[in-house]
């Protein structure tokens, strides 16, 4: 969600704010400001829009040494300068930054109205700055502690005080804050990317605990005043630079990473002479995963889509119950858990709140959870009994591409894997991981037709609606597909398993409607050509996505995108990248930001 940097030290504190919030635009960029304080006092600066519109206004030239800046993904308020922020008190002389929700603001708004207090903007963040004000004493730290004991939500938060300009102080509770530490210099940010090329050691701050941030000292304590003893992490070595290289969009560049990202995924873990694969992170709860009785994967968005599609693949191999949650919802229901049960939570970032505290309840109720995410060290990761890394590399554009198949790469492993502890044979697992082998390879082949979805997509450009059908493992694919179209080009689109078309949705299918099926070679391909008659029989458009041997789809369908023969288990894979390909050139012809597409953040940190 919103991008937190901060800095206090010897060097003019703005390039690294700028910077640091550039770096951290794709969490959320409806607005931006930055607050500094120097000999002239403590001075907010901020902008609705992007960080470039905010260094219109902050020159790198300006001397301060300390502050810290915020870009926003509004959920309280409208993107405006006044919502913006940095908030300030009402003597101007505090002023903060938050990520997060407070869940009460409303009472604690009223009673401050009620004290004569003036608000200036209708976010929640706002509260707290005045009970901060309300509690100040001379004791920025105290204040800060004593007002939160008051607000209930999350919160990652950095507060200035205009008399204690050699200190920030910061506090965590669900969103996440890290301190980097340099010579007689401290940094601050809510994520690591940030942090690169200015701090190679960072302290995590936890839950519930707040820090004393200065030049040269870094004090750590929590809430009940109890200091904590924190060890500060090396920044990860394979923590890149974001770098866009030559591709028009971070997006373009992440679809195409894919065949590095996928071999990346099963690198070191394949064990072809064992038909088996080697997951070292889950190798310590080894003697529980074997003995679990039911597995239920949750996540959201993209995430829930691979795991809809790993739900295929699980049961299949390993003959076990698996139910797939939103994680949204799971705590919501009283979910029937116990300790025969294994929750695998699945996460790009490993921060989304929802699935946090989803892996949270399944803990509270004995289950062994599970994290499968991309971000090394990251809240899901430590939340998480044991877990797999994607090893995908930073992922930028808001819409997930390459977090997505390397999931599906890392549910098949974790498929093998369990398998051959239990009854999968030496042949079939063999067989997996030779398709794994050959993946990328193949994946390189769509990427080479990607003018041939170029042209398609442009046709689909100039339509409002779409459909999205697929059947078995491809359903979870089509709604992955529509799901792409609809957050970067705004196309309103829906995915369907196929045969469920002619239970209410056909009724909106006529020749503006541009149907996209999904129809590998597989066990389901004679009933998906039956759907695509259906379609056809009420003029609808067929784009179609079948494997190369294919004879009889060309001829039904207006448009054919071509994906290589593979085994039923990386079809999936194969058949979500011209989807990802189709929705990226549908927004570029439609002239949308696509890495950073309108109301949406990277990270959902706020549930
Ligand atoms: O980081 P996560 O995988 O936990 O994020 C889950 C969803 O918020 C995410 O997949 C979202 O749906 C993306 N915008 C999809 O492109």
């Amino acid at each position: 969600m919103c991008g937190i940097v901060g800095y206090i030290g010897p060097k003019p504190a703005v390039p690294y704010l700028l910077d640091g919030l550039k770096r951290l635009e794709y969490r959320g960029y409806d607005s931006a400001g930055v607050a500094l304080l120097g000999e002239h006092g403590l001075q907010v600066l901020k902008t609705v829009g992007k960080v470039s519109q905010l260094s219109l206004k902050v020159s790198r030239a300006r001397s301060e040494h300390v502050g810290f800046g915020h870009t926003r993904w509004a959920t309280h308020g409208v993107p405006s300068e006044a919502n913006a922020h940095p908030h300030l008190s009402a003597d101007g002389k505090i002023a903060l930054i938050h990520n997060g929700i407070i869940e009460n603001y409303q009472p604690l708004r009223e009673e401050l109205k009620s004290e004569g207090v003036l608000f200036r903007s209708e976010t929640d963040t706002e509260v707290l700055v005045h009970l901060i004000a309300r509690h100040y004493h001379g004791d920025l730290a105290e204040a800060v502690r004593i007002a939160l004991g008051l607000i209930s939500g999350a919160y990652g938060i950095c507060v200035l005080h205009q008399n204690e300009p050699d200190r920030i102080v910061v506090a965590k509770m669900g969103s996440p804050l890290l301190i980097g530490l340099g010579a007689d210099e401290s940094f601050i940010a809510s994520d690591q990317q940030a942090l690169v090329g200015h701090s190679d050691r960072f302290i995590v701050l936890e839950d519930g605990e707040m820090a004393v941030v200065r030049a040269t000292d870094v004090s750590v304590f929590t809430v009940d005043m109890q200091p904590v003893e924190r060890e500060a992490i090396e920044l990860a070595e394979e923590l890149e630079r974001i770098d866009q290289g030559d591709y028009a969009h971070f997006m373009l560049k992440e679809i195409f990473e894919q065949p590095r990202t996928i071999s990346d995924a099963f690198a070191g873990r394949l064990l072809p002479e064992e038909g088996g694969v080697r997951l070292g992170g889950i190798a310590p709860v080894i003697d529980r995963l074997k003995a679990c009785k039911r597995l239920i994967l949750t996540a959201c968005g993209t995430s829930w889509h691979a795991a809809l599609v790993g739900e295929y693949i699980l049961e299949d191999m390993l003959r076990i119950p698996v139910e797939v949650e939103y994680a949204s919802e799971f705590r919501y229901r009283n979910p029937v858990i116990d300790e025969d049960c294994c929750v695998i939570a699945i996460s790009q970032s490993g921060e989304t709140a929802d699935t946090l505290a989803a892996m949270k309840e399944a803990k509270r109720k004995g289950a062994l959870v599970l994290g499968i995410c991309n971000r090394v060290g990251s809240a899901i990761a430590r939340e998480s009994h044991a877990g797999v890394y994607l090893h995908a590399g930073p992922e930028i554009g808001v819409a997930s591409t390459k977090a997505f198949t390397s999931q599906l790469v890392v549910l098949i492993l974790l498929a093998v894997h369990m398998g051959r502890l239990r009854n999968l044979g030496y042949n079939h697992g063999r067989q997996v991981v030779d398709e794994l082998r050959a993946l990328p390879g193949r994946v390189q082949e769509i990427l080479d037709s990607s003018e041939h979805i170029r042209a398609i997509a442009e046709k689909l450009a100039g339509h409002n609606n779409a459909l999205y059908l697929g059947r078995g493992p491809f359903f979870p694919v089509a709604l992955e597909g529509a799901l792409k179209l609809k957050e970067i080009s705004y196309i309103h689109a829906e995915g369907y398993p196929a045969a469920e078309m002619k239970h209410g949705p056909i009724a909106l299918i006529d020749e503006n409607m541009p149907v996209i099926v999904i129809a590998p070679r597989d066990d389901n391909y004679d009933k998906v050509i039956s759907n695509i008659q259906e379609v056809r029989a009420r003029r609808g458009k067929v784009v179609v996505v079948a494997t190369r041997a294919d004879t009889k789809l060309a001829e039904l369908a207006d448009e054919i995108i071509l994906i290589p023969e593979a085994q039923p288990i990386t079809l999936p894979i194969l058949a979500a990248i011209p989807l990802q390909l189709m929705a990226y050139y549908t927004a570029v012809k439609r002239g949308c930001d696509v890495d950073q597409p309108r109301n949406l953040a990277k990270s959902v940190t706020v549930e």
